[in-house]
C-alpha cells in the first residue's frame, strides 16, 4: 500500500468525489447516497451557491474536505483566504502556482497559523500548474508563455515545492514525471481518470484508475463515473477494486 506523507492510505480514501452540484441540499442528497465515500471535493459551484455551511455540515459526518477554489490574488488576499479554509479543518486546498513564490509562501504560512489558531492540522496546499482547459496553443499564443507545455507545467510544479506547497493537481498523463522529478512526498491530486466501462464525457486527456495510480497519483478525483452511474456505490465500489489490484 502507497504512503502519503508517511501514513498508509487505503484505496477508498484515495478517491475524491467532487459534489457538482448547486446547492447544500443535492450536496447533502449525495452524501447520503455515498456513505463509504470519506473524501468530497467542494469546488467554485457550490461554494459560491451555499457559502461554507457545506463544509461544517461534511466535518460533522467526519469527511476529508478537498477545497478547490483555485485562490489567485495578490499574497496577502490568497494568505487570508488560506487561513480561513485552514480555520474550517479542510484537508486539501488549491490555489494558482502563478501567484507567484511571495504569494505561494505567505499562503503556506498563513495556512499553517490559521489551523494552529483552531488547533487543527493544517491544510495541504495544492498548485494549479496550468489549467487542463487550456491548450498548447493557448500558452504560446494567448498566454504568450515561450516553454513548450510540459516544460511549464513542471516548471509551475517546482516553483510550487519550492515555495514549501504539498503537491499540485495535474493531469494523470503528467504525473509519472512529475512524481520522478519532484519526488515521492510531494502530493499528485489527479482529475481525468476514466475506468473503461464509464463514458469520457467532456474529458479528454483521460487515463483508468488503475494506470494513474501506477504512474504516481496519491489521490483520484473522480465525479461523473460515480455520481452519474444508475448504481453510484456499486460504481465506487468497483473504481476501488480495480485500484486495489494495482496497490
Ligand atoms: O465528473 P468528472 O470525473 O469529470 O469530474 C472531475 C472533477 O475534477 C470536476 O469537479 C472537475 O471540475 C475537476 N477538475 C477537472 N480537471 C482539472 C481540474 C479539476 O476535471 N484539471
Amino acid at each position: 500500500m502507497r504512503c502519503v506523507n508517511g501514513l498508509p492510505v487505503s484505496v477508498a480514501e484515495r478517491v475524491i468525489v467532487p459534489l457538482d452540484v448547486s446547492s447544500e441540499q443535492a450536496a447533502i442528497a449525495l452524501l447520503d447516497q455515498l456513505p463509504h465515500v470519506t473524501f468530497w471535493k467542494v469546488g467554485l459551484e457550490l461554494f459560491v451557491s451555499g457559502g461554507p455551511t457545506i463544509l461544517s455540515v461534511l466535518k460533522a459526518r467526519q469527511k476529508r474536505i478537498f477545497l478547490d477554489l483555485k485562490f489567485h490574488d495578490i499574497p496577502n488576499t490568497v494568505a487570508g483566504a488560506c487561513a480561513a479554509a485552514a480555520r474550517h479543518g479542510v484537508d486539501l486546498v488549491t490555489l494558482h502556482a502563478t501567484n507567484g513564490k511571495e504569494g505561494l509562501q505567505a499562503a503556506q504560512q498563513a495556512a499553517e497559523a490559521g489551523a494552529a489558531a483552531v488547533g487543527q492540522p493544517a491544510p495541504k496546499l495544492l498548485a494549479i500548474t496550468l489549467l487542463t482547459s487550456l491548450t498548447a496553443r493557448s500558452l504560446a499564443f494567448e498566454l504568450k508563455v515561450p516553454l513548450e507545455l510540459p516544460e511549464y507545467v513542471l516548471h509551475m510544479a517546482l516553483l510550487a515545492k519550492d515555495a514549501g506547497l504539498a503537491g499540485t493537481v495535474c493531469s494523470p498523463q503528467e504525473a509519472a514525471q512529475l512524481r520522478q522529478i519532484c519526488g515521492d512526498d510531494f502530493l499528485l491530486v489527479c482529475p481525468g481518470v476514466r475506468p473503461t466501462w464509464a463514458e469520457a464525457k467532456d474529458q479528454r486527456r483521460i487515463v483508468t484508475p488503475a494506470a494513474a495510480l501506477k504512474a504516481g497519483a496519491d489521490y483520484l478525483v473522480i465525479g461523473r463515473p460515480i455520481t452519474a452511474a444508475v448504481d453510484p456505490v456499486e460504481a465506487f465500489e468497483r473504481i476501488c477494486e480495480e485500484m486495489a489490484t494495482v496497490v
